[in-house]
């Protein structure tokens, strides 16, 4: 069942344990075990849900006995039901949870990233699914990515985000024009330079990803940056992890309003997972609103959050670029900053979308099944 030499099984009533021929050792609880269970006793052989909840399982749920039989499986017996259960063991090694816990720091890129910053060709990610799948694969890992030669008409940037999911509208609109305006509801639609910065944190959900075109640029000013969230925010904590704790720790509200709109949501500069490593970042010098923390720790959070913004402006940690008509930029909102030099009023038309990270990681995945499929 499994392409692996099988691995040696030791057992206890509440867990199991695997050791494989390179030495990898994983541990299962019981209730994940059962949990678990494959078969059509357990699982919709249609769609593959679960037809059980948890309470329906015995809360002294034991595992009596565990072999490998002759094809390789895994033979699970749980007491007090009786069941007999049937494991993969390569889905086992994939599912491993103790292996999750102790990776480390996640993937992040500093200002060297411009040496490898390959624009990825419009019309082959739009009719070549390996391509497609190729600027989804830089998405997912560097959380930005470029394209090139895009039709600069109006509204092409919706077209992008759906080669992979779905626009997600706001009260800026389906898309909205990145142009310096004479009575601009937001900084963003004017010609000033704006600090790197995540989109829309007064929104709930925060957009996942924003897709931003260029139709037109003339003259000089207006160059783009990018900054690594990650990479800052391991910067902030190597130097000062009670900086790093307080802005994972206290959640500050974020807010706009316009005539017909007042949009307000509650988070964490640093989002962690409860090992403390970064999940999301969200950080935007506009929008944040008064801080309404604890006096006893308002002076600290002050610290904290300068600290960071000091890291943010580190040249180092920046990645600069110019865009042109036709190129056209996606940042994943939730980790990846983003921000602009000045540029000359009317100099320059950027049109915008947001999407969401569900329908790009479903499509990277889906090719990913695909293209392995047609693979030799
Ligand atoms: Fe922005």
């Amino acid at each position: 069942m499994t392409d692996q030499p099988a691995p040696q099984v030791e057992h206890s009533p509440q867990s199991l344990t695997l050791t494989w021929d390179d030495g990898a050792r994983h541990r299962f609880d019981a209730i994940w075990l059962r949990d678990n269970a494959f078969g059509a006793d357990y699982r919709h052989v249609g769609n593959d849900q679960r037809l059980f909840d948890i309470a329906d399982l015995p809360s002294d749920l034991a595992i009596t006995q565990a072999h490998i039989d002759d094809e390789g499986a895994l033979i699970l017996r749980f007491a007090p039901e009786g069941e007999t259960l049937v494991f993969n063991t390569g889905w086992l090694r994939r599912h491993a949870y103790d292996a999750v816990l102790a990776e480390g720091w996640p993937d992040c890129w500093d200002g060297r990233m411009a040496n490898r910053l390959t624009p990825h060709d419009y019309s082959a990610v739009r009719d070549q699914p390996s391509a497609l799948f190729n600027w989804l694969d830089t998405v997912r890992r560097d959380g930005f990515a470029l394209l090139k030669d895009v039709p600069t008409t109006g509204g092409h940037v919706c077209s992008v985000a759906e080669l992979f999911g779905f626009v997600r509208e706001t009260n800026y609109g389906r898309l909205f024009d990145v142009i310096s305006e004479p009575d601009p509801s937001n900084m963003a639609f004017t010609a000033a330079g704006l600090g790197v910065h995540t989109d829309n944190p007064y929104r709930d959900p925060v957009p996942g990803l924003q897709l931003l075109h260029c139709l037109r640029a003339d003259g000089e000013g207006g160059a783009s940056i990018v900054v690594d969230g990650y990479e800052a925010a391991r910067r902030l904590r190597e130097t000062a992890p009670d900086d790093y704790d307080l802005l994972r720790h206290w959640r500050v509200a974020f807010r706009y309003q316009s005539g017909d709109t007042d949009l307000c949501a509650r988070r964490a500069l640093i989002e962690s997972d409860a090992g403390g490593q970064p999940l999301a970042i969200a950080y935007n010098n506009r929008s944040i609103a008064p801080l309404d923390l604890p006096g006893h720790v308002m002076a600290d959070y002050y610290r904290a959050y300068r600290h960071f913004s000091e890291i943010l402006r580190a040249p180092d940690l920046r990645v600069r670029f110019q865009m042109g008509p036709g190129d056209l930029f996606i940042v994943d909102n939730r980790r990846v900053m983003h921000g602009r030099e000045g540029y000359a009023p009317g100099a320059r038309h950027l049109q915008g979308c947001y999407a969401d990270w569900d329908g790009l990681i479903s499509r990277h995945r889906v090719l990913q099944r695909t293209l392995n499929q047609e693979a030799p």
